[in-house]
């Protein structure tokens, strides 16, 4: 049985007293469901530390993670942060291939593949971001582009390091727009990349592999969205920067 994670990503957002106060109510309020899901914030690097550091005075399982890392391991790269630097501070989890970071950042599947093996290396968890434009959905085009992201480069990666990876399902026309995938539209893409990590991987790493949705996830759609199958958590944007809606989705995963 998987263990669903709820991925709150927080993006550029928050200074830092209104991301310290954020974060001290997410790991109060999320105690009585830490046992029955995974709970990750992807807080801004500058906050990472202390977040970290918050979690554990006060025994809390709430995972802290990176919104990205250097595809080097170090040296003569203004700006950069390194997976190394990240496990470092407490740091566990990474996203890669957050669609941001390809459209905004022009990051390939090269780049993104380095990013993953740097992660692995060091012992981090890459949560591998994939998902079409609107588009290809519009074309019908969705497996074939998803297919297109996973295979090459990260279908690479040996049995063993393949199943650390947490895999994160984002159709782009769904992050930040309100307008959601519907349940099914989620199930069957789940579905499809769990089908493509079995003919790679085999039936064992693809039944314990963790697919999250994110995509305008909020409190209203969570319920359905997390009931299906194949759909084993969440990463959700907008909606983990308010408490609320945040933890109203916990609950629901939690059921
Ligand atoms: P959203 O963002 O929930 O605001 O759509 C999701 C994401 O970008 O990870």
């Amino acid at each position: 049985m998987r263990k669903k994670l709820l991925a709150g990503n927080w993006k550029m957002n928050l200074a830092w007293n209104e991301a310290m106060t954020l974060f001290a109510n997410i790991v109060s309020e999320s105690k009585p469901y830490l046992d029955k899901v995974d709970i990750a914030v992807f807080p801004p690097s500058i906050y990472q530390r202390q977040c970290f550091e918050f979690a554990k005075q006060n025994k809390s399982a709430v995972i802290v993670g990176a919104q990205d890392c250097s595809a080097q391991n170090g040296g003569a790269f203004t700006g950069e942060v390194s997976a190394q630097m990240l496990r470092s501070i407490g740091v566990s989890h990474c996203l890669v291939g957050h669609s941001e970071r390809r459209e905004y950042h022009h990051e390939g599947s090269r780049m993104l593949s380095e990013k993953v093996e740097r992660l692995l290396e060091v012992g981090l968890i890459p949560v591998f971001c994939c998902g079409e434009s609107l588009q290809d959905r519009d074309n019908d085009n969705q497996t074939f582009v998803i297919d297109n992201q996973l295979d090459g480069r990260i279908f690479e990666l040996n049995a063993e390091l393949f199943s650390k990876v947490v895999i994160a399902y984002e159709p782009v026309w769904a992050i930040g727009t309100g307008r959601t995938a519907t349940a099914e539209q989620a199930q069957d893409m789940h579905e499809f990349i769990r089908g493509l990590v079995q003919s790679k991987y085999g039936a064992e790493i693809a039944q314990n592999l963790r697919i999250l949705y994110g995509g305008s996830m909020n409190e209203s759609n969570a319920a359905e969205l997390l009931n299906q199958p194949d759909v084993d958590g969440g990463l959700i944007g907008g909606a983990s920067l308010k408490l609320d809606a945040f933890i109203s989705i916990i609950k629901a995963a939690a059921l």
